[in-house]
Parts: structure tokens; sequence; C-alpha cells
């Protein structure tokens, strides 16, 4: 028994849309808009039942696009992109890149950056030929545990996991180690000349960046780094480049963290290295977390107060880069829910899908060019297991790059901040159906009822021929490992090919209704709206 339509419409099938609607999903709708009245009435009947008792009544959430708006912000076509941490290239038989299954789970999220940093990237030393092993005995950080003993990588490493970023389709990121120092406290850069002479040889095609959290080195590493002497050192990293014939590769920096705190500690150093850096980055980066991975708990993943932190992380920062004097937007390169590796049974779970897919949107509409998710593989955030089943944040990606086009729109609500949280971007052309324009507009419901949605803008104009295809993500509890869409647990087909993406196929008429807990993509097709064209 299938009511569903699939999405994988021929070029010209779009005249098709209204039979295709009678033929399969009036049966749908039905259902759809049954279970609509039946909370309504439900609700109306407990109501008189008992008037005393608190009855949570169906909200409409109103929102409006206004179709003659220009573009608000043009993102990277990278723009949702991830992480390999540096810590994983200390175990490199352990890490699946040359296995064919995790190749196809990059290469399905591609156009993406792989970045390759984290607090290991300051312990690495590259040796080409490495003769002798690097010691087994573990320094561990006094901040969250983890190794921060130095070792090495041979050129056989970098080059593995270089094929990994190819074969996937994928950009690779790599951060150099700027703990190197000389007597005198400059930077040692001979490492780095190694491997940029040795990535160049290789004839290696990637961006790069130098150290990690700097602002962070003293609680780490007991070592202090100014932000003038890493814009120093940014400088030189620049010319390095330029020398070795990477003059086309970006570089990213300061990978600060701890912004939006009251001391203001990141956004500080952010500054000043802007400041101080002859305009050698090309994108100001920074890192984000929402929570402690040791202490949170499941509400924190579904309360909008959590959600609110990064909008106030990004106003923040975004003072101090105008302070600067410096006009660089903004990446976060490395970012996830909860720090400290992530937490367990909820960072990898169903739950999280709501903090990355709020992320990610409102990230676009504030501008920010690149989110990099932490992390591919690895932790208690991974967006990919252990035993390589995508986890419901990798599910929740492939959406976003299915339906999410770098052309970021303006939705109009009275309040975003709350538990309905709402984006709209113009659909990429890939997911139109016949080439006629579609708007995508996404997001969540993390409220424990229904929401109904109402886009008056939807009926202006009643002569076109406008279809919302409906996907609704859900599970059966927020901890689940399996994402639902449409009430179908998803799964990769056995040949590692994405299943069909099965929508929902509604009038502009019929009531949207956004289920608790639950993530959706609408695919708004046939509605004009020049800048999407
Ligand atoms: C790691 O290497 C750096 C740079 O050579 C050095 O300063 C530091 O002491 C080393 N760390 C450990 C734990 O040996
Ligand atoms: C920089 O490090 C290299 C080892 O990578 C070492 O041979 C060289 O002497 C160092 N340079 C200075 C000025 O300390
Ligand atoms: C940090 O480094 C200083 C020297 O720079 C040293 O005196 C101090 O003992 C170190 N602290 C720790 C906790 O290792
Ligand atoms: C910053 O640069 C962009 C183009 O790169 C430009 O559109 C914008 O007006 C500039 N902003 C400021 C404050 O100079």
């Amino acid at each position: 028994m299938n009511y569903f339509v699939s999405n994988n419409w021929g070029k010209n099938q779009y005249q098709n849309l209204n039979d295709a609607h009678t033929r399969s999903t009036s049966t749908v709708r039905f259902i759809f808009c049954c279970i609509a009245l039946g909370l309504c009435s439900t609700l109306l009947i407990l109501s008189l039942w008992n008037p005393n008792t608190y009855i949570p009544t169906i909200r409409t959430y109103v929102l409006h696009l206004d179709r003659r708006q220009p573009l608000l912000h043009t993102i990277s076509d990278k723009f949702l992109s991830f992480g390999l941490d540096t810590s994983l290239l200390r175990t490199m038989n352990e890490l699946p890149i040359k296995q064919e299954k995790f190749i196809n789970l990059g290469r399905h999220l591609s156009p993406a950056y792989v970045r390759v940093g984290g607090t290991s990237a300051d312990c690495l030393i590259f040796d080409q030929n490495q003769i002798v092993q690097s010691s087994s005995e573990k320094i561990l950080s006094p901040v969250d545990g983890q190794d921060i003993s130095n070792f090495t990588i041979t050129g056989a490493d970098l080059l593995a996991v270089y094929n990994f970023a190819v074969k996937s389709k994928l950009r690779m990121i790599f951060d150099l180690n700027v703990l190197l120092r000389n007597p005198d406290g400059s930077w040692n850069d001979t490492n780095a000349q190694e491997i940029i002479t040795f990535a160049k040889n290789q004839a290696m095609e990637l961006d790069w960046q130098l150290g990690n959290e700097p602002n962070s080195f003293k609680h780490v590493f007991n070592v202090t780094i100014s932000a003038n002497e890493l814009a120093k050192n940014y400088d030189r990293l620049r010319q390095l480049l330029d020398e070795a014939g990477y003059v086309d590769s970006i570089l990213v920096g300061p990978e600060v963290n701890h912004v939006g705190e009251q001391n203001h500690i990141g956004e500080e150093y952010a500054k000043i290295f802007l400041r101080s850096q002859s305009s050698t980055v090309n994108y100001v980066t920074w890192h984000q977390y929402y929570l402690n991975g040791r202490e949170a708990i499941v509400k924190d993943f579904v309360n909008p107060l959590i959600f609110n932190w990064l909008p106030a992380q990004i106003k923040s920062l975004g003072e101090f880069i105008a302070a600067s004097g410096k006009n660089v937007s903004m990446w976060l390169s490395e970012t996830s829910t909860a720090y400290g590796g992530g937490a367990p049974e909820l960072s990898d779970r169903f739950v999280a899908g709501f903090l990355w897919l709020d992320k990610l949107g409102y990230s676009a509409s504030a501008g920010l060019n690149v989110v990099t998710r932490q992390s591919l593989f690895g932790g208690n955030y991974a967006m990919v297991s252990p035993n390589l089943t995508p986890n419901p944040d990798w599910w929740v990606s492939i959406f976003y790059k299915q339906f999410v086009s770098e052309k970021v729109l303006k939705l109009i609500t009275s309040n975003n901040f709350g538990y309905v949280r709402l984006y709209a971007h113009c659909t990429p052309k890939e997911a139109r159906v016949a080439r006629v324009p579609a708007v995508t507009i996404y997001g969540m419901n993390i409220d424990k009822i229904a929401v109904h949605i109402n886009i008056p803008e939807l009926f202006v104009q009643s002569g076109e021929m406008m279809k919302i295809f409906f996907y609704s993500l859900t599970a059966d509890n927020l901890q689940s490992s399996e994402i639902k869409l449409n009430g179908q647990v998803l799964k990769l087909q056995s040949n590692g090919d994405l299943p069909p993406f099965q929508s929902i196929i509604l009038d502009p008429t019929d009531p949207v209704i956004l289920p608790p807990y639950s993530m959706v993509f609408m695919i708004v097709h046939g509605i004009d709206i020049p800048v999407c064209e």
C-alpha cells in the first residue's frame, strides 16, 4: 500500500501534476485533513468536557513570503560541510576512509568541504617517510581529557585522507600546526613547508588553516600565542602558499571559540587578529557548541532558549568584526550540538537534528558562508555510525543538499525564536519539476503538539498551478537512531543509492500541519518569485 508519490519526476511532467495529484494524493490529503480536523475537534470536545483543565489548542503559525523580494544572501555551494577531526589521524588504521561504503556516504553530501582540523592539529608533525613510530604515551588535555601528545603522520597518511576527499568529491581543508615555535617564540614553518611541498608535488588541490582555538591555548597547552602574533603567522603562511603555487587556495582563520560569552574572549581575539593580518584570511572562522556533552539532557535539545544562543553569538561576533574595520564574512568552521565529543545517545540521535537544521537555517539567514559540522565520523556527534550506518543528521543533511539552494530568502514571521522555526531558500534547479521555479520552506516544530502553518501569499495568484511537496522527518522517540520520512524509516538502497523520497502533495488551500517534534521540508512548486528564476 503506497499513497505517496515519488519526486522522481521526468523533466516535462510538470503539467501532469494535477493528474498525479488526483490519482495518488487525494487519499493522503483526505487522511491529512481528517487528522487535522480530528485534532481540532478532539481539543474542542476536551475543552467542553472540563473547561478548567489546561488544554493546548492547535495553534496557527502565520508567515509571509514577499514574492518581489531581493535575495537576502547567497551562500557557498558548500554551505553544509563537515569535519574529520585531526585526532582520527592518530589511529589511521581505524579510519574507514578507504572503504567504498564510507566514500559513498561522503559523496552523497558533496559538494562540501571536509575540514581536517581540531585540537590535535596543533600536535601533528609531518614526517614524509616516517621510520620511527611516534610515542604511544598519551598526554591528556586538562580541559576535556583528549590526547594532546605530539604525533606524526606520513606522506602516505596525508595522501590517504586526500584520496578520500577526491573520491567523495569533497574539497579538503587542512589545519596546520601553529605550536611548532622557534626559540624566540616565532612560528617555525619548516614542517608546514614540508606538508605544502609534498601536497603540491602530489598535485593536491586543497585549502588551508593554521592552528585551532588559539584563544584557548593557555588552558589546553599552557602556551600563549597573541592575536597579533597569529596574524603574522597567517601572513607568512599566505606567502608560503603563494610561493608554492597555491595562489588559488583559500586561507581561513582564526578558529576561535568562546564566542558570545560575557568577557567576549573569542570575539576580542578575532578582532585583534583581523586588524593585524593584511587581509590574508578569506573568511573569519569560529567554533560553536550549544551544550556540554557530559551534562546535556534530552530536554535541552528541544528547548528554544538553547537554540537562541547561536543568534546571540553571531550577532556579537558580527559587531567585533565590524569594529575590526575588515569586511570579511563568517564561517562556522567547527560546530555541533555538544562539545567534549558530543552527548552520548543524544548528539547522534534523531533529536540532534533540530539544533542542526536550525543552525543551518539561521546561519544562512544571517549570511554565514559555510557551516562545518563536527563530525562526519567519530565521537558521539558523528553523522555516520562506527558500523557505517548513516545517523539521522546525515539524512537531515541529505535533505538539505537536495532541497535547499544557496539563494537565501527572507521569511517574515512575528517570532521565529520559539517552538516553530522556519526558513526559506530558492529550490535548487535539480529539485525543480520541469524547470519551473520553486521555493523551499524548511524548519521544524519542536513542540509536543502539532501546529498549523498559514502562508497567505500562497493564495494570491489563483491562476498559478502551485503544489506543495511536503516532507516531514519524525521518529518514534526523540532518542531514536532511525528517522522517518512521511512515516517511513529512511534507509539506503542495497547498492548505496538514496531511496526515492516520497512526498505528500498538497494544494496551497490544503491545511499544512507540522507534526509534533518534526522537521519539515516544503517545496512550493510553481510559485512566482523572480529572484529564484
Ligand atoms: C609538542 O611539540 C611542541 C613543538 O615542538 C613542543 O613545544 C611541545 O613541548 C611538545 N609537546 C609535548 C607534550 O611533548
Ligand atoms: C625548526 O624546526 C626544524 C625541525 O622541523 C628544525 O630543524 C629547525 O632547527 C627549527 N628552526 C629553528 C630556527 O629553530
Ligand atoms: C606552564 O608553563 C610555565 C612556564 O611557561 C610553567 O612554569 C608552569 O609550571 C606550567 N604549568 C603547568 C600546569 O604545566
Ligand atoms: C562588504 O563587502 C560586500 C561585498 O563583498 C559588500 O556588498 C558590502 O557592502 C560590504 N560591507 C561593508 C560594510 O563595507
